[in-house]
């Protein structure tokens, strides 16, 4: 097994080509702009939620101290994946809720996941209460409706394996939201994969429901995607030998899925140190490229396997 060339880990699609995987260093809404039009099938993404996470990095989504910026910044990186998107492609976008911060202002460090520590707290948007769930999923889906989007469905991620929340006065949450959005009425949309098989044995179509347990990922310090939920988009949305797009990339879980579905794909990630997470976990098994700054230097890094 000896080095491929220096755009592709070698893998081959069924069509012949060369599979290949690319990770780019940056802020997706810049970076994005760097693409042609209509160069992804689908984007399968989990940006940061607000207000509950500190990746202490200019640039970085998620530390606004406003909600209204927040859904502004994400609507702005969205509007470039749709342009990149192919005009039958699909977007799967994993987005969780918080709460109002009651009057507090900061959030202790947790021991167990540093950047879950902030050192403030959003304060309470205009016209909610202290306590309130704020809502997040949904104002975001309604903004990227109003600008453009198709909202298809919201899909409930039903976590099994969830830990209990410390709260006496609601049931705690076990779930958050995948959104279904397209850039066209009309699009690529896997019917057949997503047919589930129901008690009595026989096929039905696929639920809006999706039990899947969360996966443990000992070197990220945030939440990372299961491999299974990632799955399920791509068996809907990617057609053989396409490229997926994940602009808010972290520890690397879309690649990774990619790899074993033999799909192209292209991570964006602002954080080095978590590119460097998502490379050892790409390229244990396979060969991927790292691009440093936005399509500059294109450095072969492994492609022994
Ligand atoms: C919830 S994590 C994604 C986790 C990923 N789905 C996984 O399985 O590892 C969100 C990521 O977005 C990154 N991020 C935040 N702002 C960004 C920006 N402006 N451009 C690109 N990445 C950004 C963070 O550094 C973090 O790694």
């Amino acid at each position: 097994m000896g080095k491929k060339n220096g755009t592709s880990n070698g893998m081959e699609h069924e069509n012949g080509k060369l599979q290949t995987g690319e990770i780019i260093v940056g802020d997706s809404s810049e970076v994005l702009k760097s693409f042609p039009d209509e160069t992804f099938q689908v984007c399968v993404t989990s940006p940061p939620y607000w207000g509950l996470r500190d990746y202490g990095i200019e640039r970085q989504i998620g530390a606004e101290s406003n909600l209204d910026d927040y859904i502004n910044n994400l609507v702005m990186v969205f509007r470039e994946v749709r342009r990149t998107l192919r005009d039958d492609g699909t977007l799967w976008l994993n987005i969780g809720d918080s709460y109002t911060s009651g009057g507090r202002t900061w959030r202790q460090i947790d021991k167990k996941n540093k950047a879950r520590g902030m050192d403030y707290r959003a304060p309470t948007p205009d016209g909610l209460k202290p306590k309130d769930l704020i809502g997040v999923p949904w104002r975001l889906a309604f903004a990227l409706q109003a600008d453009g989007w198709y909202l298809r469905t919201e899909i409930v991620w039903n976590k099994p394996n969830g830990l209990p929340e410390s709260v006496k006065d609601r049931p705690s949450r076990m779930h958050e939201y995948v959104f279904l959005l397209t850039k066209s009425e009309r699009y690529f949309y896997n019917y057949e994969a997503m047919r589930e098989v129901a008690a009595n044995g026989k096929k039905r179509a696929g639920r809006s429901v999706w039990n899947i347990n969360t996966e443990p990922n000992k070197e990220a310090h945030f939440a990372t995607f299961p491999t299974a939920l990632v799955g399920k988009c791509l068996d809907a949305g990617a057609k053989p030998g396409c490229r997926v797009l994940d602009p808010f990339f972290g520890s690397g879980t879309v690649g990774l899925v990619c790899e074993i579905f033999r799909l192209n794909y292209t991570g964006i990630e602002l954080k080095s140190e978590y590119i460097e997470i998502a490379m050892n976990r790409l390229s244990h098994a396979r060969g991927i490229i790292k691009i440093p700054t936005k399509h500059e230097q294109r450095t072969a890094l492994f492609a022994d396997f």
